[in-house]
């Protein structure tokens, strides 16, 4: 599929883009919409087009990159790309979008059951950007590790969370892209299945500061524990310790509950293992009962590691649908012991690593 259309062929279809609220759009023609979720799609990505400033592409559901909010059917509904189309239009296809897409839209909330506290908003990183947070969740594929950029639109002050030493470089340049002011590379915790990027970064990005917990005896420029709050611009994240799966394990929560950055200490419909570097079963499960269960039900939750193609989750997901989680702590405990996992391939090199907040930090 590729981006066929001309100038506009309807005046009417012209509009602001939907995605970002600002560049004029032309929508692509050509395709049945009852296949598509988030059907507007840069250009730029279309691998069979050349990149057409202003034009957008639709894709199939079954075709797109993951996106940030990927998710089971039900929750597609809730997707942020999946906004109402730009009134008025009078094109045919624009106009059968709006039904389709108003009519997703009105089914989420009851595939999901009562809506709950924060609604649509609270499942919506678009939203939150509306508030002005941008919000990026970056991926390295060798660990399956997700890194996390939040910045202030407005101040352009941004925090990275676990970032990966070998896509420093792209963290770097899409801080640099976006104009941004790195305060902080902060880490969940002392990986052992990759090497932080917080050290490179910090050479990159001159000003950054690298954050750990304190109980992680990994070096850092601030070591933080419990109830530490990390600002940047009017955002802030508050610091919960969640150990069990090291002992140094930092929940980082956005300070209106929205969303939650778990490291490995809740992973999607898992958990981070405790069977080195000081891990706890007992330690893990109440640690995420009584610091992350008791978030509420609507906040995201956005894990260190995926294995399954999944990105996200939240908390009501995980209290009604964790395999380990939802069973008792005997059962849990059980659970973890006999998990007999093969040791990390990394862990020798990246655990020494990581105490030096990576390997390239002076
Ligand atoms: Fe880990």
């Amino acid at each position: 599929m590729y981006c066929p259309v001309p100038p506009p062929l309807c005046p009417s279809q012209a509009a602001l883009c939907p995605l970002t609220a600002a560049s004029p759009v032309t929508f692509c023609r050509g395709s049945s919409l009852p296949a598509f979720c988030c059907p507007l799609i840069p250009c730029a990505t279309s691998s069979s087009s050349p990149a057409r400033p202003g034009l957008f592409r639709a894709l199939p559901l079954s075709s797109q990159a993951p996106p940030l909010h990927a998710q089971t059917p039900p929750l597609h509904a809730r997707c942020c790309q999946c906004h109402p189309l730009p009134q008025p239009c009078r094109h045919p296809l624009v106009s059968f979008a709006l039904r389709m897409l108003g009519s997703v839209w009105k089914a989420g909330p009851r595939a999901l059951g009562p809506p709950m506290s924060g609604g649509l908003r609270g499942y919506c990183a678009r939203a939150g950007q509306q508030q002005g947070l941008i919000f990026r969740q970056l991926f390295e594929p060798v660990s399956a590790t997700y890194t996390y950029l939040l910045a202030d639109q407005a101040t352009k002050e941004a925090v990275l969370i676990d970032p990966v030493l070998e896509k420093a470089p792209r963290d770097a340049k899409l801080v640099k892209d976006l104009g941004l002011n790195l305060l902080y590379a902060a880490n969940t915790h002392c990986h052992a299945d990759h090497i932080t990027g917080s050290g490179v970064l910090k050479r990159m990005l001159p000003g950054c500061k690298s954050v750990i917990s304190k109980d992680s005896g990994a070096r850092a420029d601030l070591h933080i524990q419990e109830g530490h709050v990390i600002k940047f611009g009017k955002f802030a994240l508050e610091t919960r310790s969640t150990p069990g799966h090291t002992d140094g394990c930092l929940t980082y929560v956005l300070q209106d509950h929205s969303m939650a950055f778990t490291g490995d200490a809740l992973l999607i419909r898992g958990c981070g293992r405790t069977d080195f570097q000081q891990g706890c079963p007992q330690t893990l499960y109440q640690s995420v009962h009584s610091k992350i269960f008791s978030l509420p039900d609507h906040c995201l939750l956005y894990p260190a590691h995926d294995y399954t193609g999944q990105s996200v989750t939240s908390v009501k997901e995980e209290k009604q649908l964790n395999p380990r989680l939802t069973k008792t702590l005997e059962e849990f405990v059980k659970i973890m012991n006999g998990l007999n996992l093969p040791k990390p391939a990394q862990i020798d090199i990246a655990v020494p690593a990581n105490l030096k907040c990576g390997i390239q930090d002076p």
